[in-house]
């Protein structure tokens, strides 16, 4: 496959939806082919499980069940859009995909890493990530700006403690990937955005 396959991921409230956006706008602004893709999600197959994934009425949805799903969808989203795009030699620019797995389902709610790191494999199966940016800012500050951890209730407390166990996971695998790059996001948008831009410019992802 000769073209170059870049996640995207961070905390929730690091305001990665923006930054992802930003990038697309000035892409099409400059001409530059890239194909836009999010996980979960990103097929029609892998977006209706991503509705049963986040749907909030799926309270009782057991923890490997959520792992399942994940993978599902994202081996349906690798072999529709992501193989194709980078056989044919474009740019893909992936808004979460194998880390957050791992993060999340992992690091978060405590599911057994190996385990995690084999489905991947076999979700992603010929498809290689060259480079993973990795908007970082502390647990802390993500999870208030998402309006959270004021009231300091018990599930509060029990929310900001599951968003530490993701951000430290992030940056465990931040340490072990060589792919990933850690990007400074808590400064404003715009300056988050030339950092990512001028990461992926001086690197020769984009001319
Ligand atoms: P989304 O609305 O796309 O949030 P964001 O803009 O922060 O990406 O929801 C995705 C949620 O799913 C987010 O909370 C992270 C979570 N997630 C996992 O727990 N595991 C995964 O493998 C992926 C891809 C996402």
């Amino acid at each position: 496959m000769n073209g170059k396959f870049v996640t995207i991921e961070g905390c929730d409230g690091v305001g990665k939806s923006t930054q992802v956006r930003l990038l697309k706008e000035r892409f099409e602004r400059e001409g530059i082919d890239a194909v836009f893709t999010r996980e979960p999600g990103g097929t029609p197959i892998a977006e209706k499980i991503r509705g049963i994934i986040l749907d909030a009425g799926n309270s009782e949805m057991d923890g490997l069940t959520e792992l399942f799903l994940y993978e599902a969808s994202r081996r349906q989203h690798t072999l529709e859009i992501i193989e194709p795009a980078l056989q044919s030699g474009r740019l893909v620019v992936c808004d979460r995909y194998i880390d957050s797995t791992l993060a999340y389902q992992g690091y978060g709610r405590g599911l057994d890493t190996d385990m995690i790191r084999k489905l991947n494999e076999w979700a992603m199966g010929d498809a290689k990530i060259d480079l993973t940016l990795f908007l970082n800012v502390s647990s802390q500050e993500g999870f208030s700006r998402k309006g959270g951890a004021n009231g300091g209730d018990r599930l509060e407390k029990e929310k900001s403690d599951f968003y530490e166990r993701i951000y430290d996971g992030f940056l465990t695998i931040a340490e072990r990937e060589e792919r990933v790059v850690k990007i400074d996001a808590s400064g404003d948008k715009y300056s988050t955005h030339e950092k990512l831009y001028g990461y992926l410019k001086d690197n020769g992802y984009i001319r």
